[in-house]
C-alpha cells in the first residue's frame, strides 16, 4: 500500500562545506509532495575507525570531490530507498546499509548515506507538519534544549597547530537559558579576544570553528588566557563560566613511540605523564569536561586515565567515533564516561540515535556534535532538543555554519516560550543521562 509519505524522487549535488571543501547536498521528495534538504559536514582530526567519507580521488578539487558519492546517492541509494515510507526511518536507513553492504559504508560512502538519511527524516518532519525537533523526539517526550560548550580558543588541526591541544571551550554553566548561555559565552569570546589583542596577539585570525587562532606559547598558557577572558568578560570563572577541552590526543599520538608529542612545548609524554598533565590543569582551572583525552586505541590507559579523572566529564570522540560497538568496549572497560556523538561517524540518523540511547543507559551524558567543516545547514539543532542530548557542541560564536545552529536553538527557544526546558549544568551528570532512558 503506498502512502503519502513514500519517497518519490532523490536529487544529489555537489556543494562545499565551510572550509571550501567539496561536499554533498541532497532532496528526498516523498509522494504527496514533502520533500526534505540536506547538507553533509565533514572533519579534519578524522578517528581512524570512522564510517568511510567517500572522496574521488584523482586532480579535480585535490582528489577531494564527491562526484562519485553524489552518483552513489542518485544511483544504488535512490534505488535502495525508492519507495519506501519515510516515517520509517529504521527501514530505509537499514535499506542504506543494505545497499552498501559493509559495517562502515566502505563501498558507497557514509557521506553519500548521511545525505539520504537526514534529508528523509526532514522530508518526513515536513510532510507530518512538525518541526523537526519534536518529528525526531520519543512519543511524549519534552523537548529540551541543551547546554553549549563554546569554542574559544582552537589549536591542533582546525588552527594549523598553534598550539596542540584543539579546542579550548566555554561551558556557560550559571545561564539559566539557552539565550543566555549563548550570551555569556559571547562574552567570554569578547573578553578573550580582548586579553589576547593586549597580550599582541592578531585575533582576526580565526581557526575552522571561528575560535582564536593565536600562536600561543603553551597550552597551559590558552587556559590561562580563557580563564582570564572569562573574567575580562565580567563572568564569575567556574560559577558563571566553566571550562572545558578537547584535547584530540590521536592527533599528536605518535603510534610507533607510544609517545605523546607536544610539538608546541617540544615535550613527549607518556600516557600516564598526559593524564597528569591534564590533573594538574583540572587542579588549577574549573574545567568540566575535556575530550579524547588520549589517543584512539589507547584503551588500557583511558581506563586508567579516565579513574584518575573521574570528578569530569570524560568524552570519547576519536575512541568512540559514534559507533556502538566501540562505545560497549568502552562501557565495559571503564573508558570515558561520556560520549561525542557525530552522526557522519557512523552514516545514519537511526545509528546515531542508537548511540545517544546505549550512552543513556550506560549512564553516559552525550554531546552531539557538528564537525570543524561544516555547512548552512541547521539539522544538528533539532536533534539536540528532540533526542534530549543534553548539550551541544558546534564550535564558536561567529562563522555562518556555527550560528546557523546557534540561531535555529535560539529560534526554537523563543517560539516554545514559556513551554521552553533548559538542560542547563545538570546535563554534565551521569543522572541526567540514565534519567533519558
Ligand atoms: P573534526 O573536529 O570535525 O575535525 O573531527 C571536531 C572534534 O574533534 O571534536
Ligand atoms: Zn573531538
Amino acid at each position: 500500500m503506498s502512502s503519502n509519505t513514500d519517497i518519490s524522487d532523490v536529487f544529489a549535488w555537489e556543494a562545499f562545506d565551510s572550509r571550501g571543501t567539496p561536499t554533498i547536498a541532497c532532496e528526498v521528495v516523498l509522494t504527496g509532495g514533502g520533500r526534505g534538504t540536506a547538507i553533509v559536514p565533514s572533519g579534519a582530526s578524522t578517528g581512524t575507525h570512522e564510517a568511510v567519507e567517500l572522496r574521488d580521488g584523482g586532480n579535480r578539487y585535490g582528489g577531494r570531490g564527491v562526484s562519485r558519492a553524489v552518483a552513489n546517492v542518485v544511483g544504488p541509494f535512490a534505488q535502495a530507498v525508492h519507495g519506501r515510507d519515510a516515517t520509517d526511518q529504521m527501514a530505509v536507513d537499514s535499506a542504506l546499509r543494505q545497499a552498501d553492504g559493509t559495517v562502515d559504508f566502505s563501498t558507497l560512502g557514509a557521506n553519500a548515506a548521511l545525505a539520504i538519511s537526514v534529508a528523509t527524516v526532514k522530508a518526513a518532519a515536513a510532510a507530518t507538519g512538525q518541526p523537526l525537533y519534536s518529528y525526531v523526539a520519543d512519543a511524549g517526550a519534552a523537548p529540551l534544549l541543551p547546554l553549549p560548550m563554546v569554542n574559544i580558543i582552537s589549536g591542533g588541526a582546525h588552527a594549523g597547530r598553534a598550539i596542540d591541544v584543539q579546542d579550548f571551550l566555554v561551558v556557560p554553566v550559571g545561564a539559566r537559558s539557552f539565550a543566555e548561555a549563548i550570551e555569556f559565552a559571547w562574552e567570554a569570546r569578547r573578553g578573550t579576544a580582548e586579553v589576547a589583542r593586549q597580550k599582541g596577539y592578531n585575533v582576526a585570525l580565526v581557526a575552522d570553528e571561528g575560535g582564536i587562532a593565536a600562536p600561543l606559547p603553551s597550552n597551559r598558557s590558552a587556559l590561562e588566557l580563557l580563564a582570564a577572558g572569562i573574567e575580562r568578560a565580567g563572568l564569575r570563572l567556574g560559577t558563571d563560566a566553566a571550562i572545558a577541552i578537547d584535547v584530540a590526543a590521536t592527533e599528536f599520538h605518535n603510534a610507533q613511540r607510544g609517545s605523546y608529542e607536544l610539538a608546541s612545548e617540544n615535550r613527549h609524554l607518556t600516557s600516564e605523564e598526559l593524564v597528569e598533565e591534564l590533573r594538574s590543569w583540572c587542579a588549577e582551572f574549573p574545567i568540566v569536561s575535556i575530550e579524547d583525552i588520549l589517543a584512539e586505541d589507547d584503551w588500557d590507559s583511558w581506563t586508567a586515565g579516565t579513574s584518575t579523572l573521574a570528578e569530569v566529564q570524560l568524552l570519547g570522540d576519536d575512541l568512540f567515533v559514534t559507533n556502538s560497538t566501540r562505545l560497549m568496549r568502552g562501557i565495559e572497560s571503564g573508558a570515558a564516561n561520556a560520549v561525542l556523538v557525530k552522526p557522519n561517524q557512523v552514516g545514519t540518523i537511526s545509528d546515531a540515535r542508537e548511540v545517544v540511547r546505549a550512552a543513556h543507559r550506560a549512564g553516559y551524558a552525550t554531546v552531539l556534535s557538528a564537525r570543524s567543516g561544516e555547512t548552512e545547514d541547521s539539522w544538528l539543532a533539532d536533534l539536540a532538543v528532540g533526542w534530549r542530548t543534553g548539550q551541544i557542541k558546534v564550535g564558536s560564536t561567529m562563522r555562518s555554519e556555527r550560528t546557523a545552529k546557534w540561531n535555529r536553538l535560539l529560534e526554537i527557544e523563543a517560539r516554545l516560550g514559556a513551554d521552553a526546558t533548559y538542560a542547563g549544568p545538570a546535563a554534565l551528570s551521569p543522572d541526567f543521562a540514565s534519567a533519558q532512558d
